[in-house]
């Protein structure tokens, strides 16, 4: 993928690794959007989430990081936008792979699980990946599908 512009969020357990990886992408040359949070108070993680799956499904951004403790409810948050394909991953392999096959447009990861270093080869082997497309097109469209169907039971139940 050769993003233009990335679309950045975290909650209070990950605001020094959002920096580093702030750093990383602005050293390759990556417009950053940053949503926050930049304070060190509890914050709720699915704010977060929110805004960046917002900027990636609407074109603002080409793509997006989001840290939190584990990057498990980043994840879950994320998924909630239809069009995002929001992954969280632990090494760079699922990265990877999480681009060439699942099309991923967010990428997720843990601050308490991964260190800063760990940190950017995920950011990178996700970056650097392209989406395969050929048979796992259909399987992407599959789960395109499900959010369909969701909006069509939600309008009949209206
Ligand atoms: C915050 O304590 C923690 O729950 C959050 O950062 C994240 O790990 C949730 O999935």
């Amino acid at each position: 993928m050769s993003a233009k512009t990335i679309a950045i969020g975290n909650d209070h357990t990950a605001v020094a690794m959002k920096q580093e990886i702030k750093d990383h992408l602005a050293k390759k040359g990556i417009e950053v959007l940053d949503v926050g949070t930049n304070g060190t108070g509890s914050f709720q993680y699915p704010v977060s989430a929110y805004r960046v799956a917002r900027l990636v499904a609407d074109g603002k951004a080409d793509g997006g990081v989001l840290i939190c403790g584990t990057g498990i409810g980043m994840s879950l948050a994320a998924n909630k936008v239809h069009g995002i394909r929001a992954c969280a991953c632990s090494e760079p392999y699922s990265a990877r792979l999480t681009k060439q096959h699942n099309n991923a447009n967010i990428i997720c990861f843990g601050a308490r699980v991964i260190g800063p270093e760990m940190a950017k080869m995920i950011v990178d082997a996700w970056l650097e990946a392209e989406y395969e497309g050929g048979r796992h097109q259909a399987r992407v469209d599959m789960i395109t599908e499900i959010e369909q169907t969701q909006a069509l039971q939600a309008a009949d139940e209206t």
